[in-house]
């Protein structure tokens, strides 16, 4: 952010460098090829221009070597350049395991933060350096899309999902943070900035971030608030309110496994599939259970709706003896 009207942007993410260097071998590839067929077409039109009033052009036919060679050449470097993009793309949606998830709703016209510890904020983001950072993205109304340049990351937030993208940021500094979606009037101003911190800066920011309860801890209130225990169970364990049949399945582990469904279907329940089973419970039955659940379309926002589906994938597998709120206290900081 040095020069007013930078030629590139700052490059401040792990992942920079190899965006920019394919995107560097294929501006120098398509302006050699696009410089080589100009300066043919001239050289061509120069060479066999017709030279007399009468003169009829002959058929052609080129040698067999030249028609496979001009074929066969441009189709690997293409093929080559898709390999390349494939395994930069593959690195850049595919987060390491060291990465912590952080949340983002898009919403007219802001973004809205949350920290895994908790912390909340609005069109700003602080992070540490060196840190790799699962970004789940979700929006509140339309089609919002998170970019940060010098982190060459951009990934759309939707409504009626999460999607993810994630970025390790290489060194301190303040960065812009955009929408780059037409999501309205105020798309324009929809604007903010990541700062990333050394990570002691940044332990020295959380603490100053006031209410740092954490997302489980607000889901795990929710939980109850929302009597998700009268189906569902205290500890997510599917047992129900105690003396009467188990109604709802079980949600203790959860999380990223295997399910089927009513009409014989299998997915694999994940956050989009959890939060549509809180707002839209028909969607999606579970095989074995009654469609009785109520819908809570309206009833929780956004953030609310991921703090809940972070305190569904912590609670306790099998054979947890304490429920599940105090486990998940026990775990606050
Ligand atoms: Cu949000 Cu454009």
């Amino acid at each position: 952010m040095k020069s007013q009207l930078p030629l590139f942007p700052e490059s401040a993410s792990s992942v920079a460098p190899q965006v920019d260097a394919l995107f560097y071998a294929w501006s120098v590839i398509s302006l050699f090829f696009t410089a080589l067929i100009a300066v043919l077409i001239i050289y061509f039109m120069a060479r066999y221009r017709r030279r007399h009033e009468d003169e009829v052009g002959l058929p052609e036919r080129a040698p067999i070597w030249l028609e496979i060679g001009w074929s066969a050449i441009p189709l690997m470097i293409a093929l080559a350049m898709f390999a390349w993009g494939t395994q930069v793309f593959v690195k850049l949606y595919r987060p390491p395991a060291d990465a912590v998830t952080y949340y983002g709703v898009g919403k007219q016209w802001m973004w809205k933060f949350q920290h895994p510890t908790g912390q909340r904020e609005i069109n700003t983001l602080h992070v540490p350096v060196g840190q790799a950072i699962q970004m789940k993205l979700a929006s509140e109304d339309v089609i919002h899309s998170f970019f940060v340049p010098a982190f060459r990351v951009k990934q759309d937030a939707v409504p009626g999902r999460y999607t993810s993208v994630w970025f390790r940021a290489t060194k301190p500094g303040t960065y812009h943070l955009f929408c780059t979606e037409y999501c309205g009037g105020e798309h324009s101003k929809m604007i903010g900035s990541v700062v990333v911190l050394e990570p002691s800066q940044y332990e020295a920011w959380l603490a100053g971030g006031g209410t740092g309860q954490t997302m489980t801890l607000s889901g795990a209130e929710l939980y109850q608030q929302l009597a998700c225990q009268t189906c569902h169970g205290e500890d997510g364990s599917g047992t129900g309110m105690a003396g009467m049949a188990p109604r709802a399945p079980r949600l203790a582990g959860l999380y990223n496994t295997q399910v089927t469904l009513a009409d014989g279907r299998t997915l694999v329940a994940d956050e989009s599939y959890l939060r549509e089973s809180i707002v839209n419970p028909m969607a999606k039955v579970t095989a074995g259970w009654q469609p009785i659940m109520p819908t809570f379309q309206g009833q929780v926002t956004e953030e609310q709706l991921t703090q809940l589906i972070s305190y569904i994938q912590k609670l306790p597998g099998d054979g947890a003896p304490e429920t599940a709120i105090s486990a998940v206290k026990d775990q606050a900081p």
